[in-house]
């Protein structure tokens, strides 16, 4: 699981309520990997996958708004590591999912939860510090 904290807000509306949302898909996937009931999870983690890359483009698009409207400075560097990571999601090979679905999930979604807590603190919050 993925907890919001306090910390992690910009007290930018709109992008702490993105961020939220990008928390909750996350923890569906985890909800998918701890139900032993599923015995073949493989659609549901393919859903899970293409709403977080729809969702992610659509929030980075919108981020990158915010930081164009405000004249940020940092705007073309925090892109790349926007780009950076769509890349590493799109990389990521469903085809894999039917090998070994846990260890799979497992692996991509911490890849997934570390990048977007370490990215929200470490790069977003500068948007919002000046
Ligand atoms: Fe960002």
């Amino acid at each position: 699981m993925i907890t919001w904290r306090d910390e992690f807000a910009l007290g930018v509306p709109e992008i702490d309520a993105q961020h939220k949302k990008l928390f909750a898909i996350a923890n569906r996937a985890y909800e998918v990997l701890k139900n032993d009931l599923l015995v073949d999870k493989y659609d549901q983690i393919v859903d899970i996958f293409n709403e977080l890359k729809d969702y992610t483009v659509y929030h980075f698009t919108y981020e990158e708004d915010y930081m164009k409207s405000i004249g940020y400075r940092k705007f073309l560097s925090h892109k790349v590591q926007h780009d950076d990571f769509i890349q590493r999601i799109n990389e990521t090979d469903l085809r894999q999912i039917d090998e070994n679905q846990e260890q799979y999930l497992i692996e991509t979604l911490e890849f997934v939860v570390a990048w977007i807590e370490n990215h929200i603190l470490g790069v977003d919050k500068k948007i919002v510090e000046g």
